[in-house]
């Protein structure tokens, strides 16, 4: 079960707020996950703490260079090989696309060091010699890894036991069984004219369950068919 997560990153403040505020910093203040921030350029080997240079072959922006994110990795992961204990991931658009799924894969490891990129990309060499995963959060550019990053940790920290109050919140929502969830409902019975399904206030549990479930079904059909399955087949219209 996972129990430590370091983030290697030239914003180290920026992930040290994510890290102490909301459920994540409460996971680490009941002491169920170990959380930190590195700055990178802490193992820059100029006193200007350079990490970027110009691509070979030329083209626009600028790459990060090896040497710093090498010693960084292996100074708070050690070198890649069978004796590494830490999973060294870099947050990448060319990574695989993070889900549920993977969530559920990573957080079974017991160390993860997530690796921030900036700028174009990250010389080749750092990801063949120091990283293992490469993880993308969607088919969009971001201008670093860091969000990317907070997004893991968050999407993680929240399937690590003792960290949600109800263990039951992680399992029915969303994803946890392949569907989306449906609407939900809290008091007032009446707002702005608007009520509340019936069901809901009926008190009968089955007929609850069952009306979710429909409800599930069919938002899932509507908005996400590819969760489904077959897309195309067994739609309904609305
Ligand atoms: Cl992990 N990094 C960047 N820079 N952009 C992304 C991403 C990661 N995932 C989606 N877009």
């Amino acid at each position: 079960m996972l129990r430590k997560v370091d983030v290697l990153t030239l914003f180290p403040g920026l992930v040290e707020q994510f890290l102490a505020e909301a459920l994540v910093g409460s996971a680490r203040e009941k002491g169920l996950l170990d959380l930190a921030a590195h700055d990178l350029r802490d193992w820059a080997s100029d006193r200007r703490g350079t990490v970027d240079d110009s691509p070979y072959g030329g083209g626009p922006g600028m790459v990060m260079k090896p040497e710093p994110l090498v010693a960084g990795i292996e100074a708070l992961a050690g070198s890649k090989g069978p004796e590494r204990e830490t999973r060294v991931i870099l947050m990448s658009p060319q990574g695989k696309r993070l889900s549920q799924e993977l969530l559920g894969e990573l957080v079974g490891t017991p160390q993860l060091l997530l690796v921030c990129g900036r700028y174009e990309g990250v010389d080749q060499r750092v990801i063949d010699l120091a990283v293992d995963d490469e993880v993308s959060i969607g088919d969009y550019v971001l201008c670093g890894g860091e969000v990317a990053a907070m997004v893991l940790i968050e999407g993680l920290a929240r399937l690590v036991p003792g960290v949600l109050g109800n263990p039951e919140s992680s399992q029915d929502e969303s994803f946890g069984g392949g569907l989306l969830e449906g609407p939900q409902y809290t008091r007032p019975p009446t707002f702005r004219g608007l009520g509340v399904p019936e069901v809901l206030l009926s008190g009968n549990h089955a007929e609850i369950g069952r009306w979710r479930a429909e409800q599930s079904r069919h938002l899932t059909r509507k908005r996400r068919p590819d969760l489904i399955g077959v897309v195309g087949e067994d739609r309904e219209e609305d």
